[in-house]
C-alpha cells in the first residue's frame, strides 16, 4: 500500500494512519516534505490512498497540480480522503476523484474525515477524537475487504458526494504573521510549501503565494507564527458560531 497525503498542520496525516491502522509494508509519501517533481508510476496492482485536506472546498490547488502532472497508475486500486474542519468538504472529494480516475486509477472508496480547522482552531479541536479514530478504522477495514475482491475489468466510477463543475474555491483572506519571538531558527522558511518565507527574512511572508496552510505555524519552535489581528478575531468568532454543530464521517463505496 502507498499513502500520499499532504497535511501541514498534521491532521490528514494522522487520519490517512488511523485508517491504515499497522498494517505492514505502507510505503508513505508526504507532498510536504517531498512534493512529486517528475513522473511516478505506482507498480501494477498496488493500491493507494491519496489522503488531502480541504482548503475552500477543494483539494489544495498545489496537490492538484502535482498529482495531475506526475501520479501515474495503470488501473491500480485507489482510495481517496478528504479531511476539513468541520465546515464542508463541498467538491474536494469528487475533485480527487475524478483527478485520480484520470491518471489511470480506479477509485474504490472515498470518505471525508472531520479534523481541528488549521486557520480557526477552535473549530473541531480535539478532532479527530475516539469516535473519529474508530471510524477510521471501520473505513480502513471495509476498503481491505473492498480491494480482495477488486477486479479492474468490473470498475465502474463509485458514487461520492459533490458537485460537476467543482464550486469555484474562494481565496483564504488571513496569512500568518510573525512577532518578535522570532529567533531564526528558519523551520519556517525551509519547509514553506510555496517558499513564501525568505530565507534571509523569516519574519516577513509573501501573501500573494502564501496559502495559509499554516505548515509554518506548526514547526514555528517559539510561537512566533500566527493568525493575528482585530479582523481575524471577529472572523473567527463568526466562523465557530457557523461551524459549531459536529459533523460526521462521510463513507463511499
Ligand atoms: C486555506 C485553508 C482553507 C480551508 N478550507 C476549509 C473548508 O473549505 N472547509 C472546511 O471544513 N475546512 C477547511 N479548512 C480546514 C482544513 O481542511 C482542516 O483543518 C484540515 O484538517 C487541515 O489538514 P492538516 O492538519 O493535515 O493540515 C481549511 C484550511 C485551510 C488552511
Ligand atoms: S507562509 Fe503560508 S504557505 Fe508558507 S508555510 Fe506559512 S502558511 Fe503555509
Ligand atoms: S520557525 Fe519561527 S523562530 Fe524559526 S525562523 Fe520561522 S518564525 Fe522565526
Amino acid at each position: 500500500m502507498t499513502s500520499i497525503f499532504f497535511s501541514p498542520r498534521g491532521t490528514t496525516k494522522k487520519t490517512a494512519r488511523a485508517i491504515l491502522g499497522h498494517q505492514e509494508k505502507v510505503l508513505e509519501r508526504d507532498l510536504l516534505g517531498r512534493p512529486l517533481t517528475e513522473e511516478w508510476t505506482l507498480p501494477a496492482g498496488e493500491p493507494v490512498l491519496v489522503s488531502m485536506p480541504v482548503y475552500a472546498g477543494r483539494i489544495p490547488g498545489i496537490c492538484r497540480e502535482m498529482l495531475l502532472a506526475h501520479l501515474k497508475g495503470h488501473e491500480n486500486p485507489a482510495i481517496a480522503v478528504a479531511v476539513y474542519g468541520n465546515r464542508d468538504y463541498d467538491d474536494a472529494l469528487v475533485e480527487l476523484q475524478d483527478l485520480l480516475e484520470e491518471n489511470g486509477f480506479c477509485v474504490i472508496a472515498g470518505a471525508a474525515f472531520v479534523a481541528q480547522h488549521s486557520i480557526f482552531t477552535k473549530v473541531a479541536a480535539g478532532r479527530p477524537d475516539e469516535d473519529d479514530r474508530r471510524r477510521m478504522a471501520e473505513f480502513g477495514a471495509m476498503c481491505r475487504e473492498k480491494l480482495s475482491g477488486f477486479a479492474p475489468d468490473a470498475h465502474t466510477p463509485i458514487h461520492i458526494k459533490g458537485n460537476r463543475p467543482y464550486k469555484k474555491a474562494k481565496g483564504v483572506p488571513f496569512q500568518p504573521e510573525c512577532n518578535q519571538n522570532c529567533m531564526k531558527c528558519y523551520a519556517c522558511a525551509k519547509n514553506c510549501p510555496t517558499h513564501s518565507i525568505p530565507l534571509e527574512t523569516p519574519w516577513l511572508t509573501r501573501t500573494d503565494t502564501c496559502i495559509s496552510c499554516g505548515a509554518c505555524i506548526y514547526l514555528c519552535p517559539t510561537q512566533a507564527r500566527g493568525y493575528r489581528g482585530p479582523v481575524f478575531e471577529v472572523a473567527a468568532k463568526g466562523f465557530e458560531a457557523m461551524c459549531a454543530k459536529r459533523r460526521e464521517p462521510e463513507l463511499f463505496f
